[in-house]
């Protein structure tokens, strides 16, 4: 008996249970009803007076040791459950919020210009990057002789002749090249709103970019006039500047439209009073335009004695530097995040 006794202390001693379940049932094997020690106590009834002493001493040292070591084992593993809870944390707290990006700037002005002539009925559509040279220059009545057909002007992408060739490819220098491709698959009424990439040789500097984002507008239908450019024009300075905002037009020239126009809104900073940023005019120039010329109509094989039609261009950046006071077109390019950042409530 002395020895089982001696056993099962070793026992109790060097268990090294790991879950809660284990220490359950190292409880149940040693102190249940069933158990070890209720075995040895019914065998101590049996146990001759002389060996009582000792014995008892024996299972009564059984019995407390097991009692702390399962008590002991039992906190233990409850402290080891908190701290692993710990790491883990509250898994019912809602999630940090994480850092989200913002829409940049170009995107969020271009989407409100595009959103302006939605409401007017125009329709989104794009073009080609790389473009052919009778898209850009010849369909639009640039004579062949025009500056901006120069290497100065133009990045080409395959030169097929030292003189101006329909086929050269070169990256678009502007958007108008979408009117173009407009007025080659549709027919009139043509209402379009055509956002993209643009790309010119220039030097890099605080106003000039080799590549920037123009969106241009053509609305082509019989009998449109210079009045419908004015008031359409007018409506879109006011819903993106204020209503406060005016417009002037200046003459101007353009190869594709005639007569031809410069755009400029009241300036919104100083309210037309004259400041810095307006030069002290009072008025901001924001876009070109023009009624489309016949010859332009005829090139793509539209009747120019049934239909007329305006069109016009506007440079993002500008818009986006006069509605939010940016003054260097460069930071629009750098992806800093510090500047994207402001524009996070401008959606
Ligand atoms: N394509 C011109 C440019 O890049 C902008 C422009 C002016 C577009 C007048 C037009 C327009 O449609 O009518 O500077």
């Amino acid at each position: 008996m002395i020895t089982k006794i001696e056993e099962l202390l070793k026992t109790v001693q060097e268990a090294a249970p790991k879950s809660a379940a284990e220490v359950e049932e190292l409880r149940i094997r040693i102190l249940g009803k069933k158990g070890e020690l209720n075995a040895l106590m019914e065998e101590f009834k049996s146990v001759p007076a002389e060996q009582k002493r000792e014995l008892g001493q024996k299972i009564n040292l059984l019995k407390q040791t097991a009692q702390e070591r399962i008590n002991a084992l039992k906190e233990e593993l409850s402290a080891a459950a908190a701290t692993s809870a710990e790491k883990v944390g509250d898994m019912t707290r809602p999630a940090a919020a994480s850092a989200d990006g913002t829409r940049h700037p170009i995107s969020i002005v271009k989407n409100q210009i595009v959103d302006i002539f939605s409401r007017l009925g125009y329709t989104v559509a794009e073009g080609p990057e790389i473009e052919d040279d009778w898209h850009v220059f010849s369909a639009l009545n640039f004579p062949l002789s025009h500056p901006a057909r120069d290497m100065q002007d133009t990045f080409f992408v395959e030169k097929r002749s030292n003189e101006p060739n329909v086929k050269d490819l070169l990256l678009r220098t502007h958007t108008s090249s979408i009117q173009v491709r407009a007025m080659e698959h549709q027919k009139p009424p043509i209402r379009i709103i055509c956002p993209g990439r643009v790309f010119r040789n220039e030097a890099i500097s605080y106003r000039a970019h080799c590549i920037f984002h123009q969106v241009e507008g053509l609305f082509i239908d019989e009998g449109v006039s210079f009045a419908d450019m004015k008031q359409s024009i007018l409506y879109f300075a006011k819903e993106l500047f204020g209503e406060t905002a005016t417009i002037r037009m200046r003459p101007s020239y353009f190869p594709f439209t005639e007569p031809s126009a410069e755009v400029d809104v009241s300036c919104n900073l100083c309210g037309g009073k004259g400041c810095n940023v307006c030069k002290g005019t009072g008025w901001l120039e924001i876009m070109g335009c023009g009624m489309v010329d016949p010859n332009v109509l005829e090139a793509s094989g539209i009747d120019s004695k049934k239909y007329s039609g305006f069109a016009f261009g506007m440079g993002v950046e500008r818009i986006a530097m006069l509605k939010y006071g940016v003054k260097d077109l460069r930071l629009y390019f750098e992806n800093d995040v510090r500047f994207l950042h402001q524009f996070d409530d401008a959606l």
